[in-house]
């Protein structure tokens, strides 16, 4: 069984909702302190109510995109207030329907900040042996299935994932050496979240889709399992990989 102590330190981003809201759910509840953040004070607050304990979940209000060059500073401040990191899991992420002929700069831009600049600058921050714990140090990142499957207006969407495996791949690559930091993305299909139902309220066919899911759309446990193992020392010989959840059906 999977558990973890109180030592072990883990920031999650993306924790007011979705997939991260449960990973951080599930991390706390297998024995590991949160630091959970988003944007959204009132959803980390409730985070905070429903976890099995409160004391280690620690929540950072806290808007990723606003200063993307000073995230690995936040790292640090953040080292300084709560002690060396395990891990990332890292969850934040908007998704976007676009055709080609509407694209603009400054909407590509957004995305990306979010999706790709943003975590590779807090895994700068990561990375530096002045804020982690230096061995056993895990960090997950949430890509998406639209890194290989590139659906019609997915095309800034896709890029944001697909950039974002390739700089993890090559990152982790860095820091392999000795047994360091391990590195992985997972690249889930529908999972059924808030970010899920707006785009099907935005008119993106997921039902039409569903049929050809074996499994089902999958459920936001079913992505923080898999962050949640990836995360824990049960993957101690396994970076630089990207993890499909497909429900059996997309790829
Ligand atoms: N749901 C799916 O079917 C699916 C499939 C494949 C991949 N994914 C990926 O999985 C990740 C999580 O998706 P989800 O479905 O859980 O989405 P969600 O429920 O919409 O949650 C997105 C999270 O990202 C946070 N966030 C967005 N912009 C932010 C910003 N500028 N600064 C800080 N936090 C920000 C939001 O928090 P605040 O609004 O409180 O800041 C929220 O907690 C995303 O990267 C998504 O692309 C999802």
């Amino acid at each position: 069984m999977i558990s973890f102590n109180k030592e072990r330190k883990y920031i999650v981003t993306g924790a007011s909702s979705g997939i991260g809201e449960t990973a951080a759910i599930l991390l706390n509840k297998l024995g590991a302190t949160v630091i959970a953040i988003a944007r959204n004070k009132e959803r980390l607050g409730a985070l905070k109510e429903k976890c099995k304990n409160p004391e280690n979940m620690h929540i950072e209000v806290k808007s990723l995109t606003d200063d993307i060059e000073g995230l690995s500073s936040f790292v640090k401040d953040l080292k300084e207030k709560y002690g060396k990191f395990s891990g990332l899991a890292y969850c934040a992420g908007v998704t976007g329907l676009c055709p080609a002929r509407t694209l603009t700069y400054e909407y590509s831009r957004n995305i990306f900040d979010i999706n790709y600049f943003a975590p590779i600058m807090l895994t700068k921050g990561l990375v530096d042996k002045r804020n982690n714990i230096g061995k056993n140090v895990s960090l997950v990142y949430v890509s998406s299935i639209d890194a290989k499957v590139c659906s019609k207006g997915q095309s800034v969407y896709s890029g944001t994932k697909a950039a974002l495996c390739a700089s993890i791949l090559s990152i982790s690559k860095e820091y392999a050496v000795g047994g360091g930091i391990r590195m992985n993305c997972i690249l889930p299909s529908a999972i059924d979240t808030p970010m899920t139902k707006k785009i099907i309220e935005d008119g993106y066919n997921l039902q039409g889709e569903e049929g050809a899911y074996p499994f089902g759309f999958g459920k936001p446990i079913d992505a923080a399992n898999l962050i949640v193992y990836l995360l824990s020392d049960k993957s101690k010989t396994i970076s630089g990989q990207n993890f499909i959840l497909d429900s059996g059906g997309v790829m």
